[in-house]
């Protein structure tokens, strides 16, 4: 067996056709196709259909996956009810994995585990997960779910049922960039505890539950409330500085910074970047992106000799923010997208599956003496 390498880096552990990072250029590309032009050309529809396809569809096979997706909006039986039932105190990623662990106890054939049937649990999950965080977010506001209009694409519905009116253009297209920037990134951590769970030909719901629960950690998906809490403290552009340099003496980390993988700028921070300004100043929230910015510029000055730049979760706090999204909402969002590239990964698992089993290193002793309890 190879040598210990703490937290995996740079071990190959999976084959994916969906992304590509080069993390030294700052470089990602889904399926070939660099993610600026699909954040600035595509749909999350379309990139859905890339990402479990290999290829771009056509334009009937596009009509013909909305549809498909679009049938899939609705919560299945007694769903509603269920989410109704949750605290409504709970935090939103909890609530999140639970009821989407409890969609396998709605479907008649939860284990069934063909790469068709993946298929098909997949684009159920994917289209109806924006119903449960709605539902949820208004049952807590006490006001009653709205139901979803299949008239309308993946994020216009969304927004239509947190918000009970249709969203202008704008803020859907730029929820769509969001998506669509979030949708998939190579074997991160919840990506391989989704593939480490279906391994064991467990099932669909099993696996993306994993997943949810390893994305919510502040060091992965949780970083983007982290952002909007930090940049909640700051009081003013002019104490940005003092307040990252404060955190940087007491070793502290600053969320939204430094990735496994990208020693130069997350591609994805700079589509954010430019996103959240655009919105920031349709929205009347500068100060947030002039505070952003200048953490930007101090981490910069601090730290780019470590190759520690902004990474996807440090803008997509203001662009979140700007849609009107509550901070406690800025985690699911990730997730609403990303149970697109977790599905894929489970998919291509299956397609070639083998059990993931890696090996510890043993630190302990040898050859130890039993000592019978009355004699320690
Ligand atoms: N702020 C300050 N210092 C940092 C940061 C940061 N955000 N990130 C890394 N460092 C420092 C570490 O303190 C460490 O310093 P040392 O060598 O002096 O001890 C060094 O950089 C290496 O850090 P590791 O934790 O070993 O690097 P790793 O590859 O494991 O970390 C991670 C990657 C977890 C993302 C880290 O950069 C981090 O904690 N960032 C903040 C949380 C965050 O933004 N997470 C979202 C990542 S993107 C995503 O998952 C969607």
């Amino acid at each position: 067996m190879s040598s210990y390498v703490k937290g995996l880096e740079g071990i190959v552990a999976a084959q994916t056709k969906m992304s590509y990072i080069d993390g030294a250029a700052g470089k990602l590309e889904y399926v070939g196709i660099p993610i600026g032009d699909l954040a600035s050309n595509s749909t999350f529809e379309e990139t859905v259909f890339l990402l479990w396809n290999s290829r771009l569809p056509t334009k009937a096979e596009l009509e013909a996956f909305t549809k498909d997706l679009r049938a899939s909006y609705a919560l299945p039986k007694g769903m509603a009810e269920r989410v109704k039932t949750v605290p409504t105190t709970a935090e939103p990623m909890h609530m999140l994995r639970t009821m989407v662990s409890a969609l396998a106890m709605h479907d008649a054939d939860p284990n069934a585990n063909s790469v068709e049937a993946a298929r098909a649990k997949s684009l159920k999950v994917l289209g109806c997960a924006p119903a449960i965080v709605a539902a949820y977010d208004r049952s807590r506001r006490g006001l009653d779910a709205i139901a979803p209009d299949a008239s309308l694409g993946f994020s216009a519905n969304f927004l239509y049922m947190l918000n009970g009116e249709k969203p202008t253009e704008a803020m859907t297209r730029a929820f769509d960039i969001c998506m669509i920037t979030h949708a998939d990134h190579g074997l991160n951590n919840s990506t391989f505890a989704a593939r480490v769970v279906i391994s064991t030909l467990s099932d669909v719901y099993s696996a993306l539950t994993a997943a949810i629960g390893s994305l919510r950690g502040p060091l992965h998906g949780g970083a983007n409330e982290g952002v909007m809490k930090m940049l909640n403290e700051i009081p003013s552009v002019d104490k940005a500085e003092a307040y990252v340099m404060d955190m940087i003496a007491r070793k502290e980390r600053i969320m939204g910074f430094g990735h496994r993988v990208y020693k130069a700028k997350d591609p994805r921070a700079a589509e954010l970047m430019t996103l959240a300004k655009q919105l920031a100043e349709d929205t009347g929230n500068m100060d947030l992106y002039t505070k952003s910015h200048k953490i930007e510029q101090v981490m910069e000055r601090e730290y780019a000799a470590k190759g520690i730049y902004p990474n996807v979760d440090f803008y997509s706090a203001t662009t979140y923010h700007c849609i009107g999204l509550k901070l406690d909402l800025f985690t699911p969002m990730f997730a609403l997208s990303r149970i697109a590239g977790w599905s894929g990964h489970i998919i291509e698992q299956l397609a070639d599956n083998r059990l993931f089993r890696p090996g510890a290193e043993y630190t302990g002793p040898h050859d130890a003496p039993y000592t019978p309890i009355d004699k320690r």
